[in-house]
This record gives structure tokens, C-alpha cells and sequence, in this order.
């Protein structure tokens, strides 16, 4: 028999076998199939394998490589489809590195800050009603924390005691004293967002600014020298004061539930005339957010707008408070000591 009929032979066997294997419907085929092919008596490829003895001798290692390789082809023809049949399950459970009966490992998933998650919804709240988010820098100037707020140069919320100033071009006491142009702080109050919004657009304005202020406050349940605050600003032609509390009001309860209640009470601001304080009913008591007001006209100058023309309302709230209330927080504290047994809650 000449080396490529041997060949040929193989081809055609291995073919088959692979044929038969796939097309086994189930064990009892297959083993059929096995038997037939691989039968260790009468199997086909037994028959094939005589024929090796009828080749030339030269050609003999050629050939029993090829008998080696289809053996093999046959083989795994036949494991693929046992595996298709009844699973390699058991080959699982008997390996004994696996114990099927050990707790599994636990993933933990990482959340968000519930601070970033109160921003992110009381953004979207605004979002809803039309405001735009705005940012600005941390790290601020005299002239935006307080002089376009119409804070004057000998306002005690200038004070270096409640204010950090940056040393950088000369000292804090000089900064208070007013001896320095321009010094530069940390900002106290989002309000600085609502100037430079005002220098970068022309009205109508609807935005909303959410982010760090700092205060050289000693740590207690309810203070904290880094808090968060949201700022919110209109300016169009005949914003009211009525405005002001619609927003104030559709703002709580999409925050804490329909059923809130809100009031406001006089109360001053430099950068607001007439200015208010906003208070929500809340768990049976009545509970201070925020400032809020109609901009005072001396805002609008400094950042040349016409008070004749426009008008507008702020508000300023504090972000820790609002999360706090809304999850019965009761220490502002557990928010920044990172704690995961607290953090792991929200
Ligand atoms: N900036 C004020 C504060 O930090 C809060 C505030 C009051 C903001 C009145 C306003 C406002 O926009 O109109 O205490």
C-alpha cells in the first residue's frame, strides 16, 4: 500500500469519526460511535492501523506519524462531544483543589461620597427647574469673595480669624488691614461664583454653582473648617422675591419630599437687599437652610449690569446639612473621617 493511500484512508476515517461524535444525540450513540471507531477489537481505526505493517518500509515513520495524529483528531472528536453530553462537571467536583461547599468571596463594591451623591442630586434637582451648573476656583480673591459681594473693606466677615487668607505676596494682617490690593483666601462662600458667572455672561441667567468653601471653624457636631455649600442665581427682568420662594420651595421638596414646608424670615446680607433666611419644617421642627434674597443692586453694578434693568435673586445653602437631615446624620464629623463602617450606609 503506498504511503498516500494509507493517508487518504486516515483523512477519510478521521472525517467519519468526527462526523459520528458530533452527531451523537446522546450517550448511548456516542458510545456506540466510540466503539465502532475506537473499539479496541473491531474498531475501525484498528483496521486502518493493520494496514501500517503493508507500507514500504521507508515510508513507515511518515505513516506512523499520520496514525498518531488521527488517533489524537479521533480522540478529542470523541472527549468534545462527551463534554457536549454531560458537562465537565464531574471533572470539577473531582478535582480536589475545589470544595464546592467554602463560603464564596465576597465583592466589595465601591460607592460614591454621600456627599458627591447629595451634589450630584440636588444638581439634578436644579437641572429640572433650569439652572445650570457653574464652577469657580477654591482658592479665590478679595475681590470676588467679598468686594463685588459689596462687602466693605472693614466688614468683620473679612476677619483673618474666620477667613484663610493666603500668605503668598505678603502677610494675613496685612491682607486685613487692607494694606494688600487684592490678597488671595479660600473661599468662604460659594456666592463668589454667582460674580464671576455675572462677568462671563450677560443675563437671562439661571445657574447653579456646588462646591468646598472653607472656614477656620473648630470641629463640632454641626461645624466643620470644610464644608459645601449650593449657590443658586437668577438674573432676568422682574425676578421677584415670589420667584425666590417658588424655587426655594419645588427645590425642598424634590429634595426631602412633598409634604415639606418652607418659610422665610428677614434677616441681612451685604449682597442681597432685601435679604431673607430660608427655613424648612422638617420632622416636626422648623430648620434653618440657608441665605437667600433679592441681589442688591451694588452686586449688579460691580459686575456692570443695569440695576434698572435686570433684577434677580441668590440663595446659598449648605450641603452637609441638607444630607444630614435627609439620613438622620448627626454629626458632620462622620462625613470626613472616612470611615468605611459609615460610608459602606449610603
Ligand atoms: N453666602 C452666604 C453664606 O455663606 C449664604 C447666602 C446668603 C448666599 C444669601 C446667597 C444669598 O446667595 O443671597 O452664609
Amino acid at each position: 500500500m503506498s504511503l498516500p493511500d494509507f493517508q487518504q484512508s486516515l483523512s477519510e476515517l478521521t472525517e467519519q469519526a468526527q462526523s459520528a461524535f458530533a452527531s451523537a444525540s446522546d450517550t448511548a450513540e456516542l458510545d456506540e460511535a466510540r466503539v465502532e471507531f475506537l473499539g479496541a477489537k473491531n474498531g475501525r481505526l484498528k483496521s486502518v492501523q493493520k494496514m501500517l505493517g503493508k507500507i514500504d518500509k521507508a515510508d513507515k515513520p511518515a505513516a506512523g506519524k499520520s496514525l498518531n495524529e488521527t488517533k489524537q483528531a479521533i480522540q478529542s472528536a470523541f472527549d468534545e462531544a462527551k463534554k457536549r453530553l454531560v458537562g465537565d462537571g464531574d471533572a470539577v467536583v473531582r478535582d480536589s483543589k475545589f470544595d464546592a461547599t467554602l463560603p464564596g468571596t465576597p465583592y466589595r463594591m465601591g460607592k460614591l461620597h454621600p456627599i458627591t451623591q447629595t451634589i450630584n442630586e440636588l444638581k439634578d434637582i436644579m437641572g429640572r427647574l433650569g439652572f445650570t451648573p457653574a464652577e469657580g476656583p477654591e482658592v479665590e480673591d478679595d475681590f470676588h469673595n467679598f468686594q463685588a459681594l459689596n462687602i466693605p473693606t472693614s466688614h468683620p466677615a473679612r476677619d483673618p480669624l474666620d477667613n484663610f487668607y493666603l500668605a503668598v505676596a505678603g502677610n494675613q494682617a496685612a491682607a486685613f488691614a487692607g494694606e494688600e490690593d487684592n490678597p488671595i483666601l479660600l473661599r468662604s462662600q460659594t456666592s463668589t461664583v454667582q460674580i464671576r458667572e455675572m462677568e462671563d455672561k450677560q443675563p437671562p441667567i439661571r445657574m447653579v454653582s456646588l462646591g468646598r468653601v472653607y472656614r477656620p471653624d473648630t470641629a463640632d457636631w454641626s461645624h466643620y473648617p470644610m464644608f459645601h455649600q449650593i449657590e443658586g442665581l437668577m438674573i432676568d427682568k422682574n425676578v421677584t422675591l415670589a420667584d425666590l420662594k417658588t424655587v426655594l420651595k419645588l427645590f425642598a421638596s424634590n429634595y426631602l419630599g412633598d409634604e415639606v414646608r418652607i418659610r422665610i424670615r428677614p434677616s441681612f446680607f451685604p449682597f442681597t437687599e432685601p435679604s431673607v433666611e430660608a427655613d424648612y419644617y422638617w420632622d416636626g421642627k422648623w430648620v434653618e437652610f440657608g441665605g437667600a434674597g433679592i441681589v442688591d443692586p451694588n452686586v449688579l453694578k460691580s459686575v456692570g449690569y443695569d440695576p434698572d434693568e435686570v433684577t434677580g435673586f441668590a440663595f446659598g445653602l449648605g450641603i452637609e446639612r441638607l444630607c444630614m437631615i435627609r439620613h438622620q446624620i448627626t454629626d458632620i464629623r462622620y462625613l470626613f473621617t472616612n470611615d468605611v463602617r459609615f460610608l459602606r450606609q449610603f
